[in-house]
């Protein structure tokens, strides 16, 4: 139940987004993704298409239910598994991005704020939510024109290799 009301509520907004990208002329977006690289090198693979993610994701809900997904390599965390999946998801809708709309100015990445101190981290981690807010403000900003980051995973305003 856990696992499948996390992917639910963390994959449910980026279909928003999506149909709002395609409503628009040249837009940036900026998903909260994870930093921690998956185990599993599928979710690594740069040609997987969005059925054989959720299908992905599917699997994990289903071992977590038996109780034997740490055994088959995920991640212990609802959270953090579905994390990486919305991470993967911008990246794929990123390639179809490129892929339709290579002349429209759309970058879209996936980043993470760091540890904030909002109602799900707590008051002890180290980020206000001002620093929290700085890398997605920053990708919300990037200029007219600009080529990147896109289908990227950004932290610190800075990409990271995943
Ligand atoms: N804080 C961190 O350290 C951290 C680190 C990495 C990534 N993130 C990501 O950053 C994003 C924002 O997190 P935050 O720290 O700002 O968390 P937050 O302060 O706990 O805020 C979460 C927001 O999500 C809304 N929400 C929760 N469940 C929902 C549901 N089922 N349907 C619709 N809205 C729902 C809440 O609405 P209500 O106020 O109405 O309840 C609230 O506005 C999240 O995606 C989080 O995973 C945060």
């Amino acid at each position: 139940m856990t696992a499948t009301a996390t992917q639910e509520t963390q994959g449910w907004p980026l279909g928003w987004v999506w149909n709002e990208c395609e409503r628009r002329s040249s837009c940036r977006v900026a998903i909260s993704g994870e930093v921690p690289r998956p185990s599993m090198p599928r979710f690594r693979d740069p040609e997987l298409s969005e059925e054989e993610l959720c299908s992905l994701m599917g699997d994990f809900v289903v071992a977590a239910q038996r109780g034997d997904h740490k055994a088959q390599g995920w991640p212990d965390t609802a959270y953090g598994t579905t994390k990486i999946g919305v991470t993967v998801l911008s990246r794929i809708q990123a390639r179809t991005v490129t892929q339709t709309r290579p002349n429209d100015g759309i970058l879209l990445n996936a980043c993470c704020p760091g540890w904030v101190r909002t109602d799900m981290a707590g008051p002890n981690a180290p980020k206000s939510p001002e620093e929290g807010a700085e890398t997605p403000v920053y990708l919300a900003l990037l200029p007219q024109g600009a080529k990147g980051p896109h289908g990227q995973l950004v932290w610190d305003k800075m990409v990271q290799e995943w």
